[in-house]
């Protein structure tokens, strides 16, 4: 028989989590909660509030799911993967205690610490008055972080004091104190580890690109396009993020009495001599990163999340494509400050095997027109055997999409290509 899941999560990641499992034989029905108008084609849509744990806990007693999987980070941080644990249904995604390494940077940074796994330095600010001896002491750049679920926008980085100074006013106003941190220097990239306590699987590294204009301009984003693989992360730089990095929050996570069951993603800064830092860990799927990387998985993804979700890892073999994945991100006019919604979206084709549109912030209308709902829209994601091939398909179909007001970078992949 086979196993019914849940998916939480409404964005281009849960849309890739859905449809890679759908490739599965070994899966019945799929829901989606909230879903948007791309998961409709791929299971049941259920509009529910995803931080309340008991609507969910109802949901998989009425469709009897066999296994939950929480993609963004505000459930995880709400406690719904412990929740579900009192119920003894089959969780991938960490508890609560866990999901504090991205609930709180600051927590992260002690752990780091603690663990000896490099990292930029940091100080928490509470007093205005301290503001220009600490700018005095770490810039410029300067790296400035609101210590709030804040999709990846609550981070600025900047050349000049006057917006240094006004971000950490900002964030004192809102929150009361806010991080001022190292700036470093070097190339950003993303690994996602599949891991229990039985053992870890790195997913192919993936690099992200967090601001909002071509040539690394503009605000940061939640992420405007990605691919993978990445080329910066070579074997030898590999084996640096595994022996300092990976290992021993692996460790670590696995002493602690909560097991670590889900995907820890470790925000890298590889520098000029290949040696990396985390720049953050968050403790579930990239987005839009999951869109370059599920992809790439040959082997059955059911496998691995329940595997995982059962803490025995280690005893499954997870293989991957030799191929290359790139998406880019089609977003709303005013996206990332105020995104204008419900617009009409047109000019998409049929996924096929080199070409996959991953729906985020879509829905049907009252009219049963496909219409924009949220920030980032859709992500387009292309496959084959080379990356300048996965871009030239990905521009293809993206170019051809009509959504009045919005915006791509022209330049995912520029690293590389
Ligand atoms: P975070 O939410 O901590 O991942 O920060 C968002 C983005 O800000 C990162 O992806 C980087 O592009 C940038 N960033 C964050 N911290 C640093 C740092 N210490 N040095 C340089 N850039 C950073
Ligand atoms: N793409 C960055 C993130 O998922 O946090």
């Amino acid at each position: 028989m086979g196993k019914n899941i849940l998916v939480i999560g409404g964005g281009g990641r849960e849309h890739s989590i859905s449809l890679g499992l759908k490739k599965s034989a070994k899966v019945n029905e799929i829901h989606i909660a909230p879903g948007n108008a791309g998961t409709l084609n791929v299971g049941k849509n259920h509009e529910i509030d995803i931080l309340d744990n008991e609507q969910v806990i109802n949901l998989v007693n009425e469709f009897s799911i066999d296994l939950v999987i929480i993609g963004p980070e505000a459930p995880l941080v709400n406690g719904l993967s412990d929740r579900l644990s009192l119920e003894k249904v089959l969780c991938f995604g960490p508890f609560s205690s866990g999901a504090k390494l991205e609930g709180s940077k600051q927590y992260a940074k002690e752990i780091m610490k603690k663990l000896n796994i490099p990292t930029a330095n940091s100080t928490v600010i509470t007093n205005s008055s301290d503001i220009e001896k600490i700018l005095d002491e770490y810039g410029p750049n300067w790296v400035i972080k609101r210590d709030v679920l804040a999709g990846g926008k609550g981070v600025t980085v900047t050349s000049e004091r006057h917006l240094a100074v006004n971000s950490i006013l900002e964030g004192l106003n809102l929150d009361g104190f806010v991080l001022v941190e190292e700036f470093l220097e070097g190339e950003e990239a993303s690994m996602l580890v599949i891991m229990d306590e039985s053992g870890y699987v790195c997913l192919p590294a993936s690099q992200d690109h967090k601001r909002l204009t071509d040539g690394d301009k503009g605000p940061n984003t939640g992420g405007m396009g990605a691919y993978a693989p990445a080329p910066i992360i070579s074997k030898s730089v590999t084996n640096k993020i595994l022996e300092r990095i990976v290992q021993p929050m692996h460790m670590w996570l696995s002493s602690c009495e909560d097991k670590y069951r889900g995907c820890l993603y470790v925000g890298l800064m590889i520098d000029k001599s290949g040696d990396p830092s985390v720049v953050e860990y968050n403790v579930r799927f990239g987005d839009p990163e999951t869109q370059v990387t599920i992809p790439l998985i040959s082997s059955d993804l059911y496998d691995l999340f329940s595997y995982t979700a059962e803490g025995r890892i280690k005893d499954l073999d997870v293989t991957f494509y030799e191929k290359h994945a790139l998406t880019v991100v089609l977003a709303s006019e005013g996206y990332p400050k105020k995104p204008v919604i419900n617009r009409r979206i047109s000019g998409l084709k049929d996924d096929s095997e080199n070409i996959v549109v991953h729906h985020a912030g879509t829905k049907i209308d009252d009219n049963g027109n496909l219409v924009s709902n949220g920030g980032r829209v859709l992500s387009v994601t292309g496959i084959s055997d080379s990356l300048s091939e996965s871009a030239r398909i990905s521009y293809e179909l993206i170019n051809n999409i009509t959504l009045e007001g919005s915006h791509f970078r022209k330049d995912i992949g520029f690293r590389t290509l």
